[in-house]
């Protein structure tokens, strides 16, 4: 794992002007992120127009909850990124995106504005640290690792919660105004959580989303995780696995 001593972020008026833009952009994209992430957003004591610094929100976010954010450089490969999950620690793009309407690559305000809130929520952090467990444990299979890939990223990245219509927790979803207005307009585009379907479904985060998964509540998400985790090894998961194309390990 890489951990940046001198993340490329500078706390200045232009980086402030940044945040207050992105963060009013997903906020003002309609009632579409969840009750938990706002929750969060208050117990950390974000503030909306002013770039926050990671070890100020630390302090709270151990307080709260006993994980902690940390820089890291790029994408994250599988066992270091799961490890970190595994010890309630959450990887934290060390730059802010040029493009405040794209980034190719997790960001700080992805992680900071789309991750970290939610890991205030008690049964949502649990389920992310065991699916950082499990993940460690399968890692030297190839199959199930795509199979785990893929249920993370459809909760902890894109996941739909319904909350008086469907709302989002998954950090790449909310942190991007043009994908929660196509999660909250578009018809059809959100499916019932069924683990089966999810772990069939490729994954792409190079464009907006065909398919998104609503839970019906943070206990159904650990209820399919578990159901998830007890049906991992069986033939049928990996019949229908084989049935899919291949697609990159996060
Ligand atoms: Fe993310």
């Amino acid at each position: 794992m890489i951990r940046i001593r001198n993340p490329m972020i500078v706390y200045d008026e232009q980086s402030n002007e940044k945040w207050h833009r992105l963060f009013h952009d997903c906020k003002d994209s309609g009632p579409t992120i969840c009750n938990e992430h706002w929750e969060g957003i208050e117990l950390l004591n974000m503030p909306t127009s002013q770039l926050p610094g990671l070890e100020t929100l630390n302090v709270q976010l151990r307080q709260v909850s006993n994980w902690e954010g940390f820089f890291s450089e790029g994408l994250i490969e599988y066992h270091p990124f799961y490890q970190a999950m595994s010890k309630r620690q959450f990887p934290v793009g060390n730059f802010l995106r040029d493009d405040l309407s794209f980034t190719p690559y997790p960001d700080y305000f992805h992680d900071v504005f789309g991750h970290l809130p939610m890991l205030t929520c008690t049964i949502f952090s649990t389920y992310c640290q065991e699916m950082g467990k499990l993940a460690i444990q399968y890692e030297h299979n190839p199959e199930i690792a795509r199979l785990i890939n893929r249920f993370s990223w459809f909760t902890t990245e894109v996941g739909v919660v319904r909350q008086n219509g469907n709302r989002a927790y998954g950090g790449a979803l909310i942190s991007s105004s043009k994908e929660l207005t196509h999660m909250s307009t578009t018809p059809g585009v959100v499916k019932a959580f069924k683990f089966e379907d999810v772990v069939k479904s490729k994954i792409d985060d190079k464009t907006l989303q065909e398919v998104f998964y609503a839970v019906e509540s943070f206990d159904h998400l650990m209820d399919e995780f578990l159901r998830f985790k007890s049906h991992i090894t069986s033939k049928l998961i990996l019949k229908n696995l084989a049935a899919s194309s291949t697609d990159e390990v996060l």
